[in-house]
């Protein structure tokens, strides 16, 4: 058995509602068709407007694994829980301990990897044969190889490496260890928290940073101006990554990035390396108090909305509208949420909690951030779909 993408296993109940349900009426909901039905046998309605949500699940490797879940006995739940949990921390210590970076100059036995990484052995064995089980690395004759998914993504060297999102995420899941302590008290920590040690803002900023370079290109081509922009606004936009795709497409174009102190420490030294300092302004304040300045053409609100409270969220809208020129352009981009009262999409439902674990916030769903942009005066709000980022809200309103 493998872990892959598939449809939901039955864990939730018919009737179950979600606190969001009264947000956002999802406009219908279409049956499985009959391919769908192979990898559906619910037949469990998919919500309209994410119509094709990722799923990570179980697939089987061969007759008698697939006969297995077909027959319904396997205990679905808890295969999911452990292997998930299991791969996941699997490629994180991988990562975190440079095993991906050693096969990189070929294949190698696992105590000339453990001599590269400094580790011991015999455990370093056992680590390579669980990546070899999770298919990310290749074993033949006692030697270890990378496969190409490894490569491209997990190795310092690569121009798509993602290592940077991996340890970032390892700073996530340190967070989730307290799942069950938030889950009873109902009293998130603050992630933003502007105590917490330099090296945090370092692997948050430059983690998310390395998300942001893997779609950044896309977005910036399909936000499209009549005439080119003169001035931007990158709220919470730290790493400058986006603001920095988008002055390499519009030549004439200088940028302001609003964040946290901490966050634009890292930030500046990121827009050094890029060698773009001389068009780009830092302004260092609480997105949530003080006026933004005015007079810009472009506001982006990139994955910030779910980083404050619903309170403030709509009037991070409002602060957008007043902050921009009369043919003003907004971009949102943020985590999708289904909204609705029926079943939730694996991303809807996982970064709902993930938002309240660290940070005691949410996602919140289109519907919602719709109403809001409404109600600050926004007018034909339109919505892009992402190749990168197939999980992703991507909405731009004009003022
Ligand atoms: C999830 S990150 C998004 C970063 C970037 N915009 C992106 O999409 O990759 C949230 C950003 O908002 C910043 N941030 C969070 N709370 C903030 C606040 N109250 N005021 C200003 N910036 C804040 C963080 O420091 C961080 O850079």
């Amino acid at each position: 058995m493998r872990q892959s993408r598939d449809p939901a296993d039955g864990l939730r109940q018919e009737g179950d509602r979600n606190i969001y349900s009264c947000w956002a009426q999802q406009p219908g909901s279409r049956g499985c068709g009959p391919l769908r039905n192979l990898f559906c046998p619910e037949g469990r309605p998919t919500p309209e407007i994410y119509p094709d949500p990722m799923r990570l699940g179980v697939i089987p490797e061969g007759i008698i694994d697939l006969i297995a879940l077909l027959s319904g006995r396997m205990p679905l739940p808890v295969v999911k829980s452990f292997w998930g949990y299991a791969m996941g921390r699997t490629v994180l210590a991988g990562v975190r301990l440079g095993v991906f970076d050693a096969l990189d100059s070929g294949p190698k036995s696992a105590s000339e990897v453990a001599r590269i990484i400094k580790t011991d052995p015999d455990a370093t064995e056992t680590l390579l044969n669980a990546l070899n089980g999770f298919g990310l690395i290749k074993r033949k004759k006692g030697r270890y190889s990378l496969t190409t998914a490894a490569r491209k993504w997990l190795t310092q060297n690569s121009a798509t490496t993602m290592k940077d999102s991996v340890l970032f995420i390892g700073e996530v899941c340190r967070e989730f260890e307290r799942l069950e302590d938030v889950v009873r008290s109902g009293r998130p920590p603050h992630f933003h928290d502007l105590k917490r040690p330099e090296e945090f803002w370092n692997s948050y900023l430059r983690g998310l940073g390395t998300f942001a370079r893997f779609g950044s290109r896309e977005i910036v081509r399909k936000v499209r101006f009549d005439r080119p922009p003169q001035r931007m606004l990158d709220v919470g936009g730290g790493h400058g990554v986006y603001t920095i795709e988008f002055l390499k497409r519009y030549p004439s174009l200088t940028a302001v990035i609003l964040d946290l102190p901490p966050a634009i420490e890292v930030g500046r030294k990121m827009i050094v390396e890029a060698g773009l300092s001389d068009r780009i302004r830092f302004r260092a304040q609480d997105m949530r108090v003080g006026d933004w300045g005015s007079g810009y053409d472009l506001v982006l609100l990139f994955n910030v909305i779910h980083a404050v409270p619903i309170d403030d969220a709509e009037g991070l809208i409002e602060n957008a509208y007043q902050a921009l020129n009369e043919s003003g352009r907004l971009v949102i981009l943020d985590s999708e949420h289904t909204g609705g009262d029926k079943d939730l999409s694996l991303t809807s439902g996982l970064n709902e909690l993930l938002f309240f674990v660290i940070n005691g916030t949410r996602a919140y769903p289109e519907a919602r951030v719709r109403e809001w942009l409404t109600k600050s005066g926004f007018r034909r709000v339109t919505k892009k779909h992402l190749l990168v980022m197939p999980m992703a809200m991507l909405l731009i309103a004009d003022k």
